[in-house]
């Protein structure tokens, strides 16, 4: 199943974030809430986007539990979104195809992840993107991703600055 949502119009001159959540993240809020907490991925893209109104960024969320699909939204990207903020889930540990379309889309990245990758198994501890992306947060539940979305605004603010 894939999910996408998207905040306002889309108009001329608002930058545009894309977040992306990978496989099994649809059942958060129920799937062990105990690591991953209770807020829902719905109520997470709504306050994304009411996040995204006060700081003047239209939000799009999608969701995809296939790693093709996830490489299929991040080509789409390419030249539409100014930045992207992603949880690749399980993905985040394994895909390399991931990592490509993530070089490929030249907009910066940030990485999230609900909790503290390197407080659990060993396996969870290598991410095939952290090498690639402008920063990353892990460890804060729900709020890393309104905090990604507060340091894109600061990331795209300071890009918008004229040269001198
Ligand atoms: C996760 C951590 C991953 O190891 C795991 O497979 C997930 C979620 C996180 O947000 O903490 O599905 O990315």
């Amino acid at each position: 199943m894939v999910t996408e949502t998207r905040s306002g119009a889309q108009s001329a001159g608002v930058p545009t974030v894309l977040v992306i959540h990978g496989p099994n993240l649809n059942l958060l809020g129920t799937r062990e809430p105990e690591i991953y907490g209770h807020t829902t991925l719905a109520d997470i893209n709504l306050q994304l986007a009411a996040l995204g109104n006060e700081l003047g960024i239209q939000v799009q969320s999608f969701q995809s539990n296939s790693e093709g699909a996830l490489v299929d939204r991040i080509q789409q990207a390419r030249g539409k979104t100014d930045l992207i903020i992603i949880n690749p889930a399980a993905y985040t540990h394994t895909s390399i195809a991931i990592r490509d379309a993530l070089i490929a889309i030249d907009a910066p990245v940030i990485e999230v992840h609900l909790s503290n990758v390197h407080k659990r198994e060993p396996f969870r501890h290598h991410s095939t993107i952290a090498d690639v992306v402008d920063g990353r947060l892990m460890g804060f539940g729900a709020e890393g991703y309104f905090l990604a979305l507060r340091a894109a605004a600061q990331i795209l603010k300071h890009r918008a600055k004229p040269q001198k």
